[in-house]
């Protein structure tokens, strides 16, 4: 069983024999002795009210990026599919609104906790808490730093940045004036995926002549940032976007000034409308990351975990504390080039992509 609560604490999905109510208690226990063995029909029913079944709390950012949902969707259906339930809180962007979430979960026994961190450096003590209640965390997508966690589940972010840079570059021929739009400077991917990019660069003539952060990632920030360089008279090559939803305020921006084509525009996530873009000439790229893979991971290692077993990971990553176990998956960078390789079919549909391209 699911549910979504949507930031309310409050709904139990598992009764335990101590959360029973007194009177329930003793009216069962009374129906049991009544009828004279434990053969009772009742006697299922309060077993079904148990549930054996592992208990996943699942603590979400947001739902406003069209990524998150389905995430949310492929990790549940996999749980319950392993017979595992799930119960899924959304914090709406609110650190203290995840912290109290995830404080919740630990109260109620959740057997495992997975996390997609608002903010990277502000669960330690909640993680902690978990941990000394026993309970297994699960860091998915992005990083929790200095944290125990069992497991950090991810991409390699730092390649999706290489990616964009290694692009631009051939692009732009090696050379050009660039400016970068990031996502929220406290996600931990965002360092990960600025790193990769300005690393890509090293040794180009591509210059960075403005870099921004779009808190909590609000796209909008995106629109702003771009007029406003439009606005000294300056046009840049390129425009390094920090997802495909920043990318959207950015091309508008750009097609405002009518420029929307002319300056190369990356992102990541492979959202609907980007890989429009892409296939219209108005996105140059963006990158692909196989979320199936991802949700159907860590729904796998969730439910091994809370069966006491302890996944092997190639890697391990350093989080300011601890190195946490990693498992890093692969993403891919798309183009118009190989839009019906990578995307079509298997995240969207021919139709959607080419909707408003003749042909
Ligand atoms: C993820 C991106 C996502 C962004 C905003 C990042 O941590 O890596 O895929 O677009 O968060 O939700």
């Amino acid at each position: 069983m699911s549910e979504e609560i949507d930031g309310r604490p409050g709904i139990v999905m598992r009764k335990k024999w101590k959360e029973l109510p007194l009177i329930l208690l003793l009216l069962i226990l009374t129906a049991v002795s009544v009828m004279g063995c434990g053969q009772a029909a009742g006697e299922n029913d309060v077993e079904e009210e148990e549930s054996d079944a592992v208990q996943i709390g699942f603590s979400m950012d947001s739902f406003l990026i069209e990524r998150w949902q389905r995430d949310r969707d492929i990790f549940v259906s996999k749980a319950q599919e392993l017979g595992a339930e799930v119960n899924v809180q959304n914090a709406n962007g609110e650190v203290s609104k995840q912290i109290s979430q995830i404080e919740y979960f630990i109260e109620k026994e959740m057997d495992v906790i997975v996390i997609v961190a608002i903010d990277g450096e502000t669960l330690t003590e909640v993680v902690e808490k978990a941990k000394k209640a026993g309970i297994k965390v699960i860091a998915y997508d992005r990083l929790i730093l200095n944290a125990d966690v069992d497991i950090y589940i991810s991409f390699d972010n730092e390649k999706v940045g290489t990616l964009m840079g290694e692009y631009l570059r051939k692009a732009l021929g090696d050379e050009g004036t660039i400016i970068c739009i990031n996502g929220s400077p406290v996600d931990n991917n965002v360092t990960f995926v600025s790193g990769g990019f300005e690393k890509a660069l090293e040794g180009s003539d591509i210059r960075i002549d403005r870099v921004g952060y779009a808190d909590n990632w609000l796209a909008e920030v995106g629109f702003d940032f771009v007029s406003s360089y439009l606005a000294e008279e300056k046009v840049p090559d390129a425009v390094m976007c920090g997802n495909d939803d920043i990318a959207t305020q950015v091309v508008k921006a750009l097609s405002e000034n009518r420029l929307a084509g002319q300056v190369y525009v990356t992102g990541q996530d492979a959202d609907l409308v980007a890989c429009q873009r892409i296939v219209e000439g108005t996105q140059y790229m963006t990158v692909y990351k196989p979320l199936e893979l991802l949700a159907q991971s860590a729904a796998e290692i969730a439910v091994a975990m809370a069966e006491g077993e302890v996944p092997e990971t190639g890697a391990t990553i350093y989080n300011g504390s601890y190195d946490v176990p990693f498992e890093k998956l692969e993403p891919v960078a798309v183009t118009k080039e190989n839009m019906d390789e990578v995307i079509i079919g298997k995240y969207h549909q021919k139709s959607d992509v080419y909707l408003n391209v003749q042909g």
